[in-house]
């Protein structure tokens, strides 16, 4: 499994993996804008030809946020997930970020199990940030020096 940025060839199976994983997918077009934005970094997970998983942040000065995270459903309990999130945060690092904020419906506990493996700790809750279903969002942080 190989771990890189995101390309333009990768944008179709990233689309298809959101409308998968999530009840609001992110479109074409949003992935598009992603490619081009600067203050954006999104790496994925490849198997040969296949995306097997990909994470996306934005950095704002020092700062940075990330945008989503999934593997698809085959690909699961491998570790791919801890890996993006792992080489995600070096390529902060040498972006001169020195923290990873995020979002997390309050009942994934997939993904809050994850993010508190890798050190994440929540500092807020959004009442009701989520629709399709509504849902309150937990704010998880992890910061280094
Ligand atoms: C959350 C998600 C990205 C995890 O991906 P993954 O590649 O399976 O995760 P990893 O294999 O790296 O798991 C690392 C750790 O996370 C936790 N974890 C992952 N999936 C879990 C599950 N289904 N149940 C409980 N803990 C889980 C475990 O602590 C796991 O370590 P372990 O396997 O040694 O026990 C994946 O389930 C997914 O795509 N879900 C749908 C999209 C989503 O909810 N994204 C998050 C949006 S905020």
């Amino acid at each position: 499994m190989e771990i890189r940025k995101m390309q333009k060839e990768d944008i179709l199976q990233l689309a298809e993996l959101e409308k998968l994983c999530f009840s609001d997918p992110w479109s074409v077009s949003a992935f598009e804008y992603e490619l081009n934005n600067p203050l954006s970094l999104w790496l994925v997970a490849v198997s040969g030809e296949t995306v097997a998983g990909y994470v996306g942040s934005q950095t704002v000065i020092d700062e940075s946020d990330m945008m989503n995270i999934a593997v698809a459903p085959a690909f699961r309990r491998q570790g791919i997930a801890k890996r993006l999130i792992d080489s995600l945060i070096l390529g902060l690092q040498e972006r001169g970020s020195h923290t990873l904020t995020l979002e997390v419906r309050s009942s994934n506990e997939p993904a809050i199990s994850l993010y508190r493996q890798l050190g994440f700790i929540q500092v807020g809750r959004r009442p009701n940030y989520y629709r399709n279903p509504k849902e309150d969002a937990l704010i998880l942080r992890k910061e280094w020096s």
